[in-house]
């Protein structure tokens, strides 16, 4: 069964073919360099770029593989959560391209896609409990399936990619900076700023950044002020602080969901932010400490990209699922609700 997955739910358009067991071709053209000129990223901007290049892409994509549109038995597309106007264009595409080739559409849960991205390159454990930290999301799950994942914790405000982001920006690099950050602190040492765990002295899963954000970006600017500008191995260190912090309230959450659901059989991690050099080993840590399996994408696959659409298709459109074309686009902060219907045989 070849699936095709499509994601255009921020700020990247990338489309693959996941088939029997295996990705086979993906491709994305990213926005980032058009975005970083504004700090962030502008939704109406995405969605113009999305709507530019998807069809392009797609043409280019079936030539380069030399396969027949005609072989495509399943369209997955990112539903949400994201920028309205990005998913519209994504689905919109989807949705009319299941209607020619009269094949079945299903709408993925953008989050749930990044964990389940692990399958890609490893199996995946069941019961898990998932800890997914993007760009927008920082959230703790009890993933019992495929199609289960119990919500557990959340961000309050701002999540652990958006904290790396604009504290990035502040330190100098450009959007999006986790990776800069991620970089530079590997060259440093933690300890030398103060920097706080947020949000940890409650009993809840839930998380909170923006307090960081704060206290980060005015001891930056209370060290420009002293010091006229970086000595480039302090901003290291700074990084090499951030990243430790950061690394160590996800990770006390986890520690503390974990001790909720002795029962998990593995810890996963997912999301852009898992790229991280610091909060990768942090966790696995928690995992192999605790005699649990650590199931987590390769940092490759960790960001934005179509290929963990289509093998989260593929797996939910084996076990039989699938959407009715009339199936809506969830921007971020509405619930995903559970509308898969449940009769798909391809
Ligand atoms: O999952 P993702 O690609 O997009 C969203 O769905 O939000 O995550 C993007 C986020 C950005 O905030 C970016 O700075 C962060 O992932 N990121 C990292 C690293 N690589 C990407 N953050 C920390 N360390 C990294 N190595
Ligand atoms: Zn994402």
């Amino acid at each position: 069964m070849l699936c095709l997955g499509i994601e255009t739910s921020c700020d990247e358009t990338a489309l693959a073919l996941y088939g029997e067991g295996r990705l086979i071709a993906q491709t994305l053209a990213s926005q980032a360099d058009l975005h970083a000129i504004f700090g962030g990223v502008v939704p109406e901007l995405a969605s113009r770029e999305h709507y530019r290049f998807l069809g392009k892409l797609f043409d280019e994509l079936l030539s380069r593989e030399n396969i027949d549109i005609s072989r495509i038995d399943l369209i997955a597309v990112a539903r949400g959560p994201g920028l309205l106007g990005s998913l519209l264009v994504g689905n919109a595409f989807a949705k009319a391209l299941a209607l020619a080739l009269g094949r079945p559409v299903i709408g993925i849960n953008h989050l749930h896609a990044h964990l389940l991205a692990a399958g890609l390159s490893q199996p995946l454990i069941f019961p898990g409990l998932g800890l997914l930290v993007s760009g927008g999301h920082t959230h703790i799950y009890r993933i019992q399936s495929i199609s289960q994942f119990m919500q557990l914790g959340r961000s309050l405000d701002d999540a652990a990619g958006e904290a790396f982001d604009k504290i990035g920006h502040e330190l100098g690099f450009s959007y999006p900076a986790g990776f800069e950050i991620d970089r530079h602190a590997q060259l440093g040492k933690s300890g030398a700023f103060c920097l706080p765990r947020p949000y940890l002295d409650n009993d809840n899963l839930d998380f909170s950044f923006s307090g960081l954000k704060t206290a980060a970006i005015s001891c930056i600017q209370n060290y420009l002020q002293e010091n006229g500008g970086w000595i480039s191995e302090d901003r290291d260190n700074f990084c090499a602080d951030l990243n430790l912090k950061i690394a160590e309230t996800l990770t006390s959450k986890m520690k503390r969901a974990l001790a909720q659901n002795p029962g998990v059989k593995a810890i996963w991690l997912a999301g852009g932010v898992a790229a991280n050099s610091k909060i990768r080993s942090s966790l696995m840590e928690l995992a192999y400490d605790n005699d649990k399996e650590f199931v987590a994408p390769l940092k490759r696959h960790c960001t934005d990209n179509a290929a963990m659409i289509a093998h989260a298709g593929w797996l939910l459109g084996n076990a039989g699922f699938y959407h009715d074309l009339d199936y809506e686009v969830i921007p971020r902060g509405k619930i995903m609700p559970q509308d898969m219907k449940k009769n798909l045989s391809l």
